[in-house]
C-alpha cells in the first residue's frame, strides 16, 4: 500500500540508519508474524512503551553470563564470586548510567512498580518516625506513580490546561503543608509528554521536599542526570530499555532508604538475626532479600551500556523524525491525539489516539489480525489520566524506539486510513470479555501449547 506522506529527510535517516544500525540491532527486529488471512508479514512493532524488544548486545551478554550462572553473595565457587562480582558492576554501571551521586545506593528491583512501592514504605516509615511531611503527586500519573502514594495518604494535584499552571498548582500544594516528597513522571505513558525535571527538583527543593521521578517512560529515549538535575530517587525498569530479564531499579539517596524497614524481610537482608528479631543491613542488601536477579541486573546494565554508546541526539533525532511522521499521519486520516498541553510541550515518541468510528479495541484487533501491527489499546494502567480526555472507553497507542522504522509508522497510517475508508475485512466479536478476531486461524508458535494458553489483553488494557 502506498503512503502520501513526506519523506523523512534523508540526512538524518542515513546517520541514524548508519550508528543505530551497528549499535542498536534488536532481537527479532526481522521476524514475521501470522495475518487472519493466512499471509505472513514483518512485524511492526509499535509498542516499545510497554516492552521494549532485547538489544543483541545485552542477549549476548546473557548467553555469556549463563553457563558461569551462580548465588550472588552466598557461594565460595568460582562462579559464585564471577556473579557477585558481576551483579555488583552492574550496580555501578547502572549508577554511572544516570549520573548518580557518589553516595547514592542502586538497589535492584522488579521492575519500576516495585522500586516505587519500596520507596512509598520508606517514605511512610520515615514520615512516621519523623514527621517529615506527605508525598505530593499529579493525576497525570500511571498506577505505578499513583497507587503506592494513594495507599499512604499522599495529597494529588489536579494538572491544569498548561504546564506553568500546572507548576504553579504543584507549588501551592507544596506551601499548604509540609511535603517531604513530590513524585512525578518523566515522562508521561500515554501523551509521551515530558516534565521539566530540573525546575520540579528546584521548586520541590526549595520547598524542604525531595524529588521522586518514575523515569520508565523517559529513562529509554532522554539521558537522565540525578546529580545535575538534582532529582533525589529514581526508578525505572529493564523491560522499556531493551533488558527484558524481569529487573528495574531504585536509585537515590541513602539516608531515609537506611532508616526504613526492608522491602522484603529474608536472607541477604540481614547482619545478625537471633530468635528476638533482626539487625537489618545498610542498602543496598537492605532492600535486597533473598537471590537477586542476577541474570537481570547483568541484562540492565548491559543496556545502560548499550545506550550510553549511542549519541543521545542519535535517538532524539530517529524516534523525533518518525513521532514527526506519526502525528502528521494521525491528523491526515482525522485521529485525535490524546495531549495534556499545548503543541510545544517536549515528547518521547508516545502516541495516544482514538479514531472516529471504531472502538480502540477494535483498532488495535484489526491492526495486529490484518496487518501485524502491534500497538496497545485501553487505559494503559492510568485511569485518572484517561478519565480527562474524551476517551471513555479507551485508546489506541502507538510507541516507538530504537528499532522502528519509517515503514513501521506508514504502515500504521496506512493500515488506520484502509480502515477508515473500508472498515475491517474479517469478523470481530467479543469472547471471554475481550474483542477477538473470529475466526482467529493465526497459529501459536509450536512451543505454546494451546491447551493450556489463554490470550487476551492484560487487566489494565481491559478495564
Ligand atoms: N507501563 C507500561 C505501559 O504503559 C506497561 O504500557
Amino acid at each position: 500500500m502506498t503512503t502520501v506522506l513526506s519523506p523523512i529527510p534523508e540526512q538524518a535517516v542515513l546517520r541514524d540508519a548508519t550508528e543505530l544500525g551497528a549499535l542498536a540491532a534488536l532481537v527479532g527486529a526481522d521476524e514475521s508474524v501470522p495475518l487472519v488471512d493466512g499471509r505472513r508479514v514483518r512485524y511492526a512493532n509499535l509498542d516499545y512503551a510497554a516492552s521494549a524488544p532485547s538489544l543483541q548486545a545485552v542477549a549476548d551478554r546473557v548467553a555469556a553470563a549463563l553457563p558461569l550462572y551462580s548465588s550472588v553473595h552466598r557461594g565460595a565457587g568460582y562462579t559464585s564470586q564471577v556473579c557477585t562480582a558481576a551483579y555488583e558492576s552492574a550496580r555501578r554501571t547502572v549508577a554511572g548510567f544516570v549520573g548518580a551521586r557518589e553516595e547514592d545506593v542502586v538497589i535492584f528491583t522488579r521492575n519500576t512498580t516495585d522500586a516505587l512501592n519500596l520507596l512509598a514504605s520508606t517514605v511512610a516509615a520515615v514520615s512516621a518516625a519523623d514527621g517529615v511531611g506527605s508525598v505530593v503527586y499529579l493525576d497525570i500519573e500511571h498506577h505505578a506513580n499513583l497507587l503506592p502514594w494513594q495507599a499512604i495518604g499522599g495529597r494529588v494535584v489536579e494538572a491544569r490546561e498548561t504546564l506553568a499552571e500546572t507548576l504553579r498548582a504543584l507549588e501551592a500544594e507544596l506551601e499548604r503543608t509540609p511535603v517531604a516528597l513530590l513524585a512525578v513522571t518523566g515522562a508521561s505513558n500515554v501523551t509521551g509528554e515530558l516534565l521539566p525535571l530540573a525546575v520540579l527538583a528546584e521548586l520541590a527543593h526549595r520547598h524542604g521536599a525531595r524529588i521522586a521521578v518514575d523515569g520508565a517512560q523517559l529513562v529509554p529515549h532522554r539521558r537522565v542526570d540525578l546529580a545535575a538535575t538534582g532529582i533525589d530517587y529514581l526508578a525505572f525498569s529493564g523491560h522499556k530499555l531493551y533488558a527484558p530479564f524481569g529487573s528495574g531499579v531504585l536509585v537515590g539517596r541513602r539516608d531515609w532508604l537506611d532508616a526504613a524497614p526492608p522491602h522484603l524481610a529474608g536472607g541477604g537482608a540481614v547482619r545478625s538475626v537471633s530468635l528476638d528479631g533482626a539487625v537489618w543491613a545498610d542498602s543496598p542488601a537492605r532492600h535486597e532479600a533473598g537471590t537477586p536477579n542476577v541474570v537481570g541486573a547483568l541484562a540492565l546494565a548491559a543496556a545502560c551500556c548499550a545506550v550510553q554508546e549511542l549519541r543521545p541526539e542519535v535517538i532524539v533525532t530517529h524516534e523525533g523524525e518518525l513521532l514527526r511522521r506519526l502525528d502528521q499521519g494521525l491528523a491526515e486520516i482525522g485521529a485525535t491525539s490524546l495531549r495534556l498541553w499545548a503543541e510545544g510541550t517536549e515528547r518521547i515518541a508516545v502516541v495516544t489516539f482514538t479514531v472516529p468510528g471504531f472502538s480502540a479495541e477494535l483498532v488495535a484487533q484489526y491492526l495486529s489480525a490484518e496487518h501485524g501491527i502491534g500497538v496497545r489499546d485501553g487505559k494503559f494502567c492510568a485511569h485518572p489520566l484517561l478519565a480527562r480526555f474524551d476517551a471513555a472507553d479507551g485508546a489506541v497507542r502507538a510507541s516507538i524506539g530504537l528499532g522502528s522504522t519509517q515503514v513501521d509508522v506508514d504502515r500504521l497510517i496506512s493500515a488506520l486510513r484502509q480502515l477508515r475508508v473500508e472498515g475491517p475485512n474479517w469478523t470481530y466479536e467479543r469472547q471471554n470479555g475481550y474483542l477477538a478476531p473470529s475466526p482467529d486461524p493465526r497459529a501459536l508458535p509450536s512451543w505454546i501449547d494451546p491447551a493450556t494458553a489463554s490470550a487476551g489483553p492484560s487487566p489494565c488494557a481491559a478495564e
